[in-house]
């Protein structure tokens, strides 16, 4: 198991590619992105952390609460470094085709699932969370070491019962702030490197 996508900012440069309607399309949707990022900022402090884009699309409508709550996954079994590891990592391919490699329920999202895999073709899960390449950020220093709880700085994803649209990111102030209550290191160079 291990990180199945490239690490950094998702790729937004094909959008236009994937347009069979030529520019228009590619305009209003640049313009309904400014008015949504103007909205967004118009009521940014109702969301402590966060940043507004074009919404994320993943290939299938992953359930968390489906797997942890109905199976009693731990979120290292598809997540395997976020206790012990820098970066957390998606689950690859073959963690979903041992359960999922034939229909085992009636739902019409776990049949294309399936057909997903019986094809062979790849599950591209798309990055929600992401700091720029610069910044230094450890799972096991948050989690193991300081001993903080996924929904700190993830909120309910883990309990989501479809994939989250929105790209979220934390934000230094969300850092710092978290540090100044624990009385951690506010230096520059802790975190940009
Ligand atoms: C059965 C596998 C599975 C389990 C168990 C699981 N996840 Fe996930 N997780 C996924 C998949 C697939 C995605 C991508 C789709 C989505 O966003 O829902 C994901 C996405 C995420 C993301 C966003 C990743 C990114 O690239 O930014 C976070 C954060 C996350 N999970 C946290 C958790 C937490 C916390 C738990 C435990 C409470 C957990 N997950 C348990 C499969 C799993
Ligand atoms: C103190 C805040 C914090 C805590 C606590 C935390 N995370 Fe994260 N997580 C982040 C940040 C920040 C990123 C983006 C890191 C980056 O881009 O380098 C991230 C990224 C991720 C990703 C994206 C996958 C990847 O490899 O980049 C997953 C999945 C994830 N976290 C799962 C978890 C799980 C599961 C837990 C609990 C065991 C957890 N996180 C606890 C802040 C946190
Ligand atoms: C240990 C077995 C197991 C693994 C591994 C597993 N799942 Fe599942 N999954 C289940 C079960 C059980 C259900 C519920 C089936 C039902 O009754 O519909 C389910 C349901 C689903 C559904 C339908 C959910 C819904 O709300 O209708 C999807 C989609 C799905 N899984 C995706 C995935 C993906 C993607 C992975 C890999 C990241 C994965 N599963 C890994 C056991 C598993
Ligand atoms: C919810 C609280 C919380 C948030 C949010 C948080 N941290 Fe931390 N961070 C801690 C704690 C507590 C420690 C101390 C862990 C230990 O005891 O070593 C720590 C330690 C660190 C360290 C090691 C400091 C050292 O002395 O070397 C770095 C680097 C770091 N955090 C970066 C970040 C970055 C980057 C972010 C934002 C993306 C972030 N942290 C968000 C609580 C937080
Ligand atoms: C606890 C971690 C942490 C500390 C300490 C910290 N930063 Fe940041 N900083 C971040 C994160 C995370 C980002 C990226 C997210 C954002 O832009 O808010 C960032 C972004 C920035 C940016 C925007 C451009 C960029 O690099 O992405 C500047 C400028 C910056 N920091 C300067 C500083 C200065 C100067 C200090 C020391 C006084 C400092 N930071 C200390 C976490 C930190």
């Amino acid at each position: 198991m291990g990180p199945n996508h490239p690490p950094g900012p998702p790729a937004r440069g094909d959008l236009g590619q994937t347009d069979p309607r030529g520019g228009s399309f590619l305009a209003a949707l640049v313009a309904s992105f400014a008015l949504f990022a103007a909205t967004a900022s118009a009521v940014s402090f109702l969301v402590a952390a966060g940043s507004a884009g074009p919404p994320v699309v993943q290939p299938v409508l992953f359930n968390h609460q489906v797997h942890v709550e109905g199976e009693g996954f731990a979120c290292a079994d598809c997540h395997p470094g976020c206790e012990e590891g820098v970066r957390p990592g998606l689950p690859d391919d073959e963690t979903c085709a041992m359960c999922h490699s034939e229909p085992i329920g009636e739902g019409a999202e776990e049949r294309r699932l399936v057909a997903m895999i019986q094809s062979g073709a790849p599950l591209e899960w798309q990055p929600l969370f992401r700091q720029p390449p610069h910044i230094y950020f450890s799972h096991r220093r948050h989690v193991t070491v300081a001993g903080l709880e996924c929904a700190a700085c993830h909120g309910g994803i883990g309990q989501s019962q479809e994939p989250p649209q929105v790209l979220e990111a934390l934000r230094m102030d969300d850092c710092l702030d978290c540090h100044r209550r624990h009385g951690i290191t506010e230096s520059c160079t802790a975190c940009h490197r």
